[in-house]
Formats: structure tokens, C-alpha cells, sequence
């Protein structure tokens, strides 16, 4: 049997990885192997997301941990050349933007090895932010590249890349959403957290560029206290956040502002309990800018860009940037009940690992020679 080897690393990885997985060994024409680095270790940030998932343990585990960019890519790299070598993967599946899909994708690329990659051709055209130069690398050295939507198309064949290595297959991060929607409403979250359906609103953030720099970070919970003195405002905190919080002496504004909840990372179907019914979202999390148009919940980036213009163009999700009276304005008209309507893409639709596995099937049918990189 021939053989594909996932790779999973951070938090956003593993709802695009679980549906996959499981769609190639329900079909049983090929092996897998399903490697974890570990760029992401704690409990609430990695386990429970297998657990929730219904995901297979990983088969390897690498326990990268933390560490500076380079330091964490190289550590990442320098343990995957063993485990290729050992295992000899006829292709190599890495989904998403962060270090862990960069760091598979070079090392795979160097061994000529055939490389997927799932979620290629998004683009913030920020060259500042770590994730993009993550996917600019990735899409660079990979054979297949599958698109969520087709703005990822364009942005390829605008790069020069052939047609031939570009497939649209839809959003699979969508697959594990529709999959669990019932379970996680089910749960008693709401309840829990003493909240009413579409009677509070959700708000995460980890993106350097918002919780690094103090005054950018002072800002948001401005913003976000004039959003929470109408409705609760629920914040599971990333830790990062949790770390730059502390380190810029910002809990003091927290504590006048009741209505904004800081909670623990929660696990994806509690989280997503709390999403589907939330009045409105507040993010710089591309995942969730996608999540929030497939649940029909407007949905407020507080970024300057997307890598995911989709959503703005059909979905719920509007671009307000950092600026807290713009935020707070755009709040209230949520709030107020005219927020942004929208709705789901095309091929968001629950089926995409079927049509990513069916794809891997065929292409490794094929001799080797053929799907190269061109790059
Ligand atoms: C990473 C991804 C980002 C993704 C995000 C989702 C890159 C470049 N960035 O950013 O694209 O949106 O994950 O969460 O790959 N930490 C813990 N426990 C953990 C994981 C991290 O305490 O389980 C701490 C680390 O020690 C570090 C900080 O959180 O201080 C950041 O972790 P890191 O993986 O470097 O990047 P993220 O900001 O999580």
C-alpha cells in the first residue's frame, strides 16, 4: 500500500487534519502515518482536540515545544528527516500556515517526496505576519495544492504556478465543523457559563501583532469593555495572551470591566458550542473568521488584512482593524442586530476529505515522476 504521512502541530491543524485522516482509512486503500510535532503541548491546546475530534492518537510524537521561529522550525525539521527516513511517506500531507507546515514541507521537498499541501494559496499579502511567509514557502515547494476557495486559485495562477498542481476542493476545517454541530450543542457550556443563546459575545486573540505590543493589546480590551457592558463578553485567553497580559500589566483593566469573562482555552466542541449561538464573534483568528460565516454569526476581525476575503465577500465576517472606536461602533450595529449576513461558499459543505482523499488515491496511482514541483 502506498503511504501518506500527516502532519500536525498547532492548535488550528488538527480539525483539518481529523476529517482527512479519517475519510483515507474508512476508504482503506492507503496507509497512514500521522505525525504530531508538538509545536502546541498543553492539554487544553493539543489533546483534547484529539479527543473531541474523534482523531487517532498520533502515530509519532515529537515534542518540539516552544521556542523562537527558527529555533522551533529547525528543531521541527531536524526530527521529521528522521521519521521521512524511516518511514518512507509516498506523500506528505501538511495542512494550514504555521511552523509545523512549513517545517514538513521543506524537509519533504529536499527528500523528493510528493507534498500536499491543504489550505494553499490563502494570502493576507502581509509579509509581516509569520503565517505568510509560512504559506508563500509551502505552496512554493508543494506538488498538490488544495484550495479552500477559489480567490486561492487566483492568487496561485497569479504566482505562475501550473493549473495542472491546483485543486479546489473546499474547506475542510467545515467537515469537522457540520460533524460535531449537533454533539456540541448538546453540551451544557451555555448553561455552565450562566449565558442565554444569542445573549453574549465571543472574542479570541493571539496574533503577535495585536497581543505583543501594549498599546495595540490596551486598545482591544477598550473596545472589547464597551462590547461587554451590553453583553457578556466570553474570552477563552491563548496563552500568549495570558503571558503579554501579565507582562503589560493590563489586568487592572480587566477587572473593571465585569462583563469581560477571561476563561481557559477551551476544547473544539465546547468552544464551538459557544460559537454557533453567540450574538457576535471578535477575532484575529483566521480559523474562526471561516467557522463564524459557515455558522452564520457575524464576525469582527480585528486585523488590518485576511488571508481569507471569502468570508468578507459572502460571509458574516467584516475587517475592522485595531482602532477601538471603530470596533466598538461596529459592535453596537451587531449587536443591535444589524451585523453582517452572509452565506456558505462553495464547496463548504462537509465533503472536502472525502474529495482530498479520493484526490490522494489517484494521484498516487500515478508514477512518481509526474507531479514534481514546478517551482
Ligand atoms: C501558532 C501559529 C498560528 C496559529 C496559532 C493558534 C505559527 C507561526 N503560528 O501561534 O498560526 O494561529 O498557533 O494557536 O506557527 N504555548 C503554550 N502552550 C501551548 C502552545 C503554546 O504555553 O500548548 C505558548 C508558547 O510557549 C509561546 C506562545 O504560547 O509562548 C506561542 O506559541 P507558538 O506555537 O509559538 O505560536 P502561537 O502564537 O500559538
Amino acid at each position: 500500500m502506498k503511504k501518506v504521512l500527516h502532519i500536525v502541530g498547532a492548535r488550528p491543524n488538527f480539525m483539518k487534519a481529523a476529517p482527512i485522516h479519517k475519510a483515507i482509512a474508512e476508504r482503506g486503500q492507503l496507509a497512514q502515518v500521522l505525525v504530531h510535532t508538538g509545536q502546541h503541548y498543553d492539554v487544553k491546546m493539543s489533546d483534547v482536540f484529539f479527543t473531541d475530534l474523534g482523531m487517532a492518537p498520533p502515530d509519532v510524537y515529537l515534542g518540539i515545544g516552544s521556542g523562537s521561529h527558527a529555533e522551533q522550525t529547525a528543531r521541527t525539521m531536524i526530527e521529521l528527516e528522521k521519521v521521512f527516513l524511516r518511514e518512507k511517506p509516498d506523500l506528505v500531507s501538511v495542512v494550514g500556515d504555521v511552523n509545523s507546515t512549513l517545517a514538513g514541507a521543506l524537509v519533504a521537498s529536499k527528500m523528493g517526496i510528493r507534498i500536499s499541501h491543504v489550505e494553499a494559496g490563502l494570502r493576507s499579502f502581509d509579509p509581516t505576519m509569520p503565517e505568510e511567509i509560512n504559506r508563500i514557502v509551502t505552496d512554493r515547494v508543494a506538488n498538490l495544492l488544495l484550495t479552500p476557495s477559489q480567490d486561492g486559485d487566483a492568487n496561485l495562477l497569479k504566482e505562475g504556478v501550473d493549473p495542472s498542481r491546483i485543486h479546489f476542493v473546499g474547506n475542510v476545517m467545515i467537515d469537522s465543523l457540520l460533524a460535531s454541530k449537533a454533539r456540541a450543542e448538546k453540551l451544557s457550556t451555555l448553561a455552565d457559563l450562566g449565558l442565554t443563546p444569542k445573549g453574549y459575545a465571543v472574542c479570541t486573540l493571539h496574533r503577535a501583532s495585536n497581543v505583543d505590543d501594549p498599546k495595540v493589546l490596551s486598545g482591544l480590551l477598550s473596545a472589547l469593555s464597551h462590547v461587554s457592558h451590553r453583553v457578556p463578553v466570553i474570552f477563552p485567553v491563548h496563552p500568549r495572551t495570558r503571558k503579554m497580559l501579565a507582562d503589560h500589566g493590563l489586568s487592572g483593566m480587566l477587572e473593571r470591566s465585569p462583563g469581560l469573562r477571561l476563561v481557559e482555552p477551551m476544547g473544539y466542541l465546547e468552544f464551538l458550542a459557544l460559537t454557533s449561538q453567540a450574538r457576535l464573534i471578535l477575532t484575529d483568528s483566521g480559523g474562526l473568521q471561516e467557522e463564524s460565516t459557515a455558522l452564520s454569526v457575524p464576525c469582527l476581525t480585528l486585523r488590518e488584512n485576511t488571508e481569507r476575503p471569502i468570508t468578507v465577500e459572502q460571509g458574516t465576517n467584516l475587517i475592522v482593524g485595531t482602532d477601538p472606536v471603530r470596533i466598538s461602533e461596529e459592535a453596537d450595529r451587531a449587536l443591535d442586530g444589524n451585523g453582517k449576513k452572509g452565506r456558505v461558499p462553495e464547496l463548504w459543505d462537509g465533503r472536502t476529505a472525502q474529495r482530498v482523499a479520493e484526490l490522494y488515491e489517484r494521484v498516487l496511482s500515478i508514477g512518481s515522476g509526474e507531479l514534481r514541483a514546478t517551482a
